[in-house]
């Protein structure tokens, strides 16, 4: 039982993969185990107690029981006086540490969104994976498009909630190279315990390498790989399928050139058109089935990679049938 609540690092704490991380698990422990000892210490005073002091035949009341006790008083206002003040300014300056990056930090835009994480760097690249440099200070300032998310990470030990209408913002200096996980941490819906990704800490040299090809996708690939990537690094593969199988939105299997139904009857043909469409105004079209949540991607898409996706989704369509109407998810 000990052995499952001890790992490398303590009492169930994730690797340390960041600058303030030792210090915030220093001071967890430091009050987790105070706790602990304080805990154990009353309860066991109070059980010796009750079955010290019981009521039995024979005993009487004490005649004149103790009023008070000065310096048994004292000892236990002193003592954890002096705890308490301990923890609040060794909190205060862990937490003033966790605030106040430095001025040389790369900043990164955050987006949340139901349910994704969007990452715009100084380049005007987007992604759905935060990449940044090993050993670099690194500053997030995050808004939200929709409703309130959080942003954390565990490994880094930093959280801080993504408000929409306003920018909050978060610092980090990774001192691990490797993939850690990003959770959402403010309950956001339906998909909020799918709103996962990830931060990939390069090593040095490496991040640089990343954006410089991640960024040039478009004009090195041919469209549909192009839009395949897209369609992974852009959020589509959250809800789209693309083997037909079920999900939030329709699947891409088989929806080139296909007839689709629309809710309230209407009928019509995925299109190049009819994808765009369903891209910048998902509210337009609402395919019968399917509940309407998707984002506009207005703004967010560039016309070139509108068409790389158009591309991708074409290459998924198989064999048209006119008049065949099969759509999948
Ligand atoms: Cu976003 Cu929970």
């Amino acid at each position: 039982m000990v052995g499952l609540l001890l790992t490398e690092n303590g009492v169930m704490l994730p690797p340390q993969a960041s600058s303030v991380a030792p210090a915030v698990d220093s001071l967890f422990k430091f009050i987790f185990w105070i706790s602990a000892f304080f805990f154990l210490l009353i309860v066991g005073l109070m059980l010796a107690f009750v079955i010290r002091f019981r009521k039995r035949p024979g005993h009487q009341k004490a005649a004149h029981p103790p009023t008070h006790n000065t310096l048994l008083e004292l000892t236990w206002s002193g003592i954890p006086l002096i705890l308490v003040m301990i923890m609040g300014v060794w909190g205060f300056k862990v937490f003033l540490d966790i605030n106040t990056p430095p001025a040389n930090a790369y900043e990164v835009q955050v987006t949340g969104q139901k349910w994704k994480w969007l990452f715009t760097y100084p380049n005007g690249y987007v992604d759905e994976v935060l990449h940044v440099p090993v050993d670099q200070p690194v500053r997030l300032v995050m808004t939200s498009e929709d409703v309130i998310h959080s942003f954390f990470v565990p490994a880094f030990r930093i959280k801080r909630d993504v408000v929409p209408g306003r920018y909050t913002k978060l610092w980090f200096r990774a001192t691990k190279t490797g993939k850690f996980q990003v959770f959402c941490a403010e309950y956001c819906g339906t998909s909020h315990s799918d709103m996962l990704t990830f931060v990939e800490v390069h090593e040095p040299g490496g991040f640089e390498r990343w954006l410089e090809a991640a960024s040039n996708l478009l004009n090195t690939l041919p469209p549909a790989e192009a839009g395949r990537r897209l369609y992974q690094s852009r959020g589509c593969s959250q809800c789209h399928s693309v083997d037909g199988s079920g999900g939030i939105g329709p699947t891409f299997q088989k929806l080139f050139g296909h007839e689709v139904v629309l809710k309230g009857g209407a009928r019509t043909t995925a299109d190049e058109n009819y994808i765009r469409e369903s891209i910048l105004e998902p509210m337009a079209k609402i395919v019968a089935g399917f509940e309407p949540v998707m984002p506009t991607y207005k703004g967010r898409l560039k016309d070139q990679e509108i068409t790389a996706l158009v591309a991708y989704i074409k290459s998924l369509s198989g064999e048209a049938q006119p008049e065949g109407g099969q759509q999948g998810g």
